[in-house]
């Protein structure tokens, strides 16, 4: 089925988004394009060499990524479902996961033993992600709002043999108050925000059609409220990761600007095995700090993937 056009307000933006003319042509022309085929070993359940071989036996395989070798990418040309029917998918040898949406772990980096909160974590990508690199020791609050959604969640953490998750159903505004009230404090925490799914474009003709500023606005008002409570409930030299799927710099950069403007956080540098470009400082009248440029916008020209945005913050000192 063609794609729906952009709405003219999306191109807009996204034409002073972009660097000139002919990015913006890029773009277009791959935002109509199908995503590739991406997985992620389960390292929780068989090493990637393993899955490397068997994999290969039935579908060309590759691994684009030396240092990371986890992220496989299927070339073959596959029927409708035949990714997630297959055995090893079944038996919760590979998850099924964009490229793109990958970074966020790879950004916090978990540690076998860290306390780790996912303050929005269904269907549990990043969860499972997580808890590979956790290799299941250590503790990680799973948490999502919506019921329909947890019980996803559930299935693949169950599928991918994590055994160290706590799973809690909360709106994570409420949440991380009551955990800070109590002293619950963390390493690492994932804020995978609820966006507009600009970068979404590829898999998902709804984001085309259900794309609106008013959304945008009323989204990047809740995302500050969770940034605000999350920091709440990390340790003193813990770390934050705040990412979305979508483009808009009121959903990214203003929401961590809106963190270092307003609480005792640094912004760090991320590092990712894709291109990826600096975050903007100003922005439709509004001025972002500088520091602004360590967060990380990746564009699907850039990487033959969906789009994405990865920021990382660390607190300085105690917030009351
Ligand atoms: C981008 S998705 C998260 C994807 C997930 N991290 C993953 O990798 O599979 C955002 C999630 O936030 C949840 N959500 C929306 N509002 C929320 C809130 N106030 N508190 C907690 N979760 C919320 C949605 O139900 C949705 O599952």
């Amino acid at each position: 089925m063609a794609k729906p056009e952009m709405k003219p307000l999306f191109e807009e933006r996204m034409k002073k988004l972009l660097s000139d003319a002919n990015d913006f042509v890029r773009y277009k022309e791959i935002v109509h394009t199908k995503p590739l085929n991406y997985i992620r070993c389960n390292t929780l359940k068989i090493s990637c060499d393993e899955l490397f071989v068997r994999l290969n036996k039935r579908w060309k395989v590759v691994r684009p990524f030396k240092e990371h070798k986890e992220i496989m990418l299927v070339e073959s040309e596959l029927g409708p479902g035949q990714l997630g029917n297959a055995i090893e998918h079944l038996l919760g040898y590979y998850y099924i996961q964009e490229v793109c949406s990958m970074m966020s772990v790879i950004a916090l980096d978990p540690k076998p033993g860290d306390r780790v909160l996912d303050v929005c974590a269904s269907p549990g990508s990043k969860t499972t992600q997580m808890a590979a690199r956790m290799e299941n020791k250590g503790t990680l609050i799973a948490n999502d709002v919506k019921l329909d959604r947890l019980r996803i969640l559930a299935a693949n953490l169950e599928r991918c043999g994590v055994m160290n998750s706590v799973v809690v159903r909360n709106d994570g505004v409420g949440l991380c108050n009551r955990l800070a009230r109590d002293g619950f404090k963390f390493d690492k925490i994932l804020l995978d925000a609820p966006c507009s799914g600009e970068g979404t474009l590829r898999s998902s003709a709804k984001a085309f059609l259900m794309w609106n500023v008013k959304v945008v606005d009323k989204l990047s008002r809740e995302q500050k409220k969770l940034i605000a409570n999350a920091i709440k409930c990390l340790k003193v030299g813990g770390e934050l990761v705040y990412s979305t799927c979508t483009h808009s710099p009121e959903e990214n950069e203003e929401i961590v600007d809106f963190a270092l403007k307003n609480f005792p956080v640094s912004v760090e540098k991320v590092h990712l095995p894709l291109k990826c470009r600096i975050g903007v400082t100003h922005w439709e009248g509004a001025e972002y700090s500088k520091e602004m440029e360590k967060t990380c916008r990746i564009y699907p020209q850039d990487n033959n993937s969906e789009g994405f945005f990865v920021s990382k913050i660390k607190l300085l000192e105690e917030v009351k």
